[in-house]
C-alpha cells in the first residue's frame, strides 16, 4: 500500500502544479516502497537525492509563477519553500553521514506531512490569485 494517495482535496487547480504535486507524492511512495522492501542504502540515497532535487525544481516552477504575476504573498511563500528545503536537506545529510541508519517511519511521515501540510496551507492561497490571471 502506498504510504499516501494523491486526491482532488490536495489539487490546487492549477494543471502543472497539481501534475507536479502528484510527481512528489510519487516519489515519497516509491521511497516509501523501497524501505519496506528493505532496499539498500544506496538506492534509498539516490530515490532521497531524486526526490529533493525535483522538490527544488517544483519550488522553482512556483515560484517563476508568482514572481511573473506579481503574487503578493510571494515573499512568505519563498520563505516557506526554502523552510522545507532546508529541512528536507537536514535529513538528506544526516542519512548521508549514517547519523540514520534507516530512513525510519518517522522520517517517512515527516515528508508526508511536509508536502501535505504545504499544498493544503499555503499553496492553495494562490489558486485565486493565479487562476484569475489565467494561470489553471
Ligand atoms: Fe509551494
Amino acid at each position: 500500500m502506498p504510504l499516501m494517495e494523491w486526491n482532488e482535496r490536495l489539487s490546487v487547480g492549477i494543471q502543472q502544479f497539481d501534475a507536479e504535486h502528484k510527481r512528489l507524492v510519487g516519489m515519497v511512495n516509491e521511497l516509501f516502497d523501497a524501505v519496506q522492501a528493505g532496499r539498500g542504502k544506496d538506492v534509498l540515497g539516490k530515490i532521497l537525492d531524486g526526490l529533493i532535487d525535483y522538490t527544488k525544481t517544483h519550488f522553482a516552477n512556483e515560484e517563476r509563477y508568482m514572481v511573473q504575476h506579481a503574487y503578493p504573498d510571494y515573499k512568505a511563500h519563498k520563505a516557506e519553500h526554502d523552510a522545507l528545503a532546508k529541512q528536507v536537506l537536514d535529513v538528506q545529510a544526516k542519512y548521508r553521514s549514517g547519523a540514520t541508519a534507516a530512513l525510519s517511519m518517522e522520517v517517512m511521515n515527516f515528508l508526508k506531512n511536509w508536502l501535505v501540510k504545504h499544498i493544503m496551507g499555503i499553496d492553495k492561497k494562490y489558486t485565486p490569485y493565479l487562476n484569475q490571471r489565467g494561470v489553471k
